[in-house]
């Protein structure tokens, strides 16, 4: 169970995210179901059952960022869990570039959110954490390992979330803060299966040993269950959620 537990999910109005909310909320947990529009994060706060406050947060924006931690810290007195599971939007204009036409403008867009986003929370959550403890989970992708033949401004930010992930693990452990990367496969959401041809969706369901797409809920499980108090020993971990394809 996550009672007693403040969480924090960014991206959160809708797919990984928003199933992410819902799971921890389902455990107890005071969730804090975050959107770059107050509009949106409302919306889908009141989808979900259980202790949840909606609030607007673009990670890409320094001042941003540290007047919600503090808002957060004022209204609750504590954040425990930090899910950095805002993304990029999926653009296929950028994601089916060859690797020498990609510009440094789309890299730095990416890096922008995936990566500097995971990296402003954290290093904003972890003075919270620091004496009560806490959980940070980041939200990466499988060709960050395999490497792929798209995508490649995408990998690239979501490589940096594992190394970050470890560096977190490996300098807080000693103050009990655990910190995990989930490295994804094809999840279906809107972003991704509701946004590709016929094709592409089949193509993408044979590329694991479950030969299918996977669910937000899945992902969601998971995320829950390393949260818990439960998960105690294990840090700096790369869980791939993706049907078995990426075998580490
Ligand atoms: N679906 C997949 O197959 C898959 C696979 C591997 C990894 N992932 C990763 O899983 C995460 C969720 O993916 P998804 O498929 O659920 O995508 P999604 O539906 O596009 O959700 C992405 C979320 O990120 C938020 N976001 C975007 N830019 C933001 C910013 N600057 N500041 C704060 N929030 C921002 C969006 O919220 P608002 O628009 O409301 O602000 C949205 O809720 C992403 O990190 C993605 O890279 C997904």
């Amino acid at each position: 169970m996550l009672k007693d537990k403040v969480a924090i999910v960014t991206g959160a109005s809708k797919g990984i995210g928003f199933e992410i909310a819902k799971e921890f909320a389902a455990r107890g947990a005071t969730v804090i179901v975050c959107s770059r529009n107050m509009a949106d994060a409302e919306k889908s706060a009141g989808l979900i059952k259980g202790k949840v406050y909606p609030e607007q947060l673009d990670v890409t924006s320094p001042p941003g960022v540290a007047k919600f931690v503090n808002h957060v810290l004022d209204t609750h007195k504590r954040v425990d869990i930090l899910v950095n599971n805002a993304g990029y939007p999926f653009d296929r204009k950028i994601w089916f570039k060859k690797f020498h036409k990609v510009t440094e403008d789309e890299v730095d867009r990416v890096i922008a959110v995936d990566l500097k986003g995971t990296f402003r929370l954290s290093q904003a959550a972890i003075p919270l954490m620091i004496k009560k403890g806490g959980v940070i989970i980041n939200i990466s992708s499988t060709p960050a390992i395999s490497g792929h033949t798209e995508g490649a401004p995408y990998s690239i930010a979501k490589a940096g979330i594992i190394a970050m992930t470890k560096h977190i693990a490996l300098e807080y452990g000693n103050k009990n803060i655990r910190a995990y990367t989930l490295a994804l496969g094809n999840i279906s959401t809107e972003a991704t299966f509701d946004s590709m041809t016929p094709a592409e969706k089949k193509r993408a369901a044979a590329e694991n040993s479950m030969r299918r797409w996977g669910y937000p809920k899945e992902v969601a499980s998971v995320a829950a269950s390393i949260a818990e108090d439960s998960f105690s020993f294990a840090t700096g971990n790369t869980i791939v959620v993706d049907g078995g394809a990426v075998l580490l």
